[in-house]
């Protein structure tokens, strides 16, 4: 049975792509990805770039293709459990009624969250992790802020916008914020600051913040 492969590329550099996620590339026949994941998999077969604009379609031909007989690997930036492409994948191959066709397999890679708590030498068994990624904020972020251990977030749209909503619900400016960006990059950068200075700050969509 050919197979559906799904897997975690890490948080960007080669140095973090794990050998399993390589032999799952060089298995399958087509890889499908954004342009910054397919550049780690030179050794990929045929290659299907995907985009922001067409990503369900894209993740739908990658499951129509494992369908009719080829075996497809996505990547997925980070884990594709974690506001990966793990969850809408499993909702095509639902939508299609493939359950029974498709054979899945999950190659599991190092979560940007991951890379941040090491960073930031935070034990991530002791933090509370959340995603705002593809949604809009949400008070439930407001139920274990206060419980004494580290949230380690997604933001929604931005950081600033993140620490304004938090400013807005009635967070202390003062409170602790670690920023990690473009992490694994060369120019990754980490900053601890305040939530005030955090909501005045202008980082890119590439962060992971931890709230103190
Ligand atoms: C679609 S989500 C994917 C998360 C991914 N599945 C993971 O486990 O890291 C994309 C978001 O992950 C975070 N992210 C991914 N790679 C990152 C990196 N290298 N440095 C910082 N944040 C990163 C950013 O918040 C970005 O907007």
């Amino acid at each position: 049975m050919t197979k559906l492969y799904i897997a975690g590329i890490g948080p960007g550099s080669a140095d973090y792509v794990t050998p399993a996620a390589r032999n799952a590339v060089k298995s399958a026949k087509i890889t499908i990805g954004s342009k910054r994941a397919l550049d780690l998999f030179p050794e990929a077969n045929e290659v299907v770039p995907l985009n922001v604009k067409d990503v369900q379609e894209k993740l739908e031909m990658g499951v129509d293709m494992v369908n009719d007989g080829k075996s497809v690997c996505v990547l997925s930036t980070g884990d594709p459990g974690f506001s990966g492409v793990l969850k809408p994948i499993k909702r095509i191959i639902e939508e299609k009624g493939l359950e029974n066709n498709i054979n899945l397999e999950i190659i599991p890679g190092i979560s940007s969250l991951q890379l941040c708590a090491a960073r930031l030498e935070i034990s991530w068994d002791e933090a509370d992790l959340m995603t705002f990624h593809g949604r809009e904020n949400s008070l439930e972020v407001m139920d274990i802020l206060d419980n004494g251990r580290p949230t380690i977030a997604l933001p929604s749209r931005s950081t600033a916008d993140m620490a304004q909503f938090l400013l807005n619900n009635g967070v202390d400016p003062s409170r602790k914020v670690a920023i990690c960006e473009r992490l694994s990059y060369p120019d990754e950068k980490f900053v601890t600051s305040t939530l005030k200075e955090v909501a005045q700050s202008d980082f890119t969509y590439m962060c992971v913040m931890v709230i103190y």
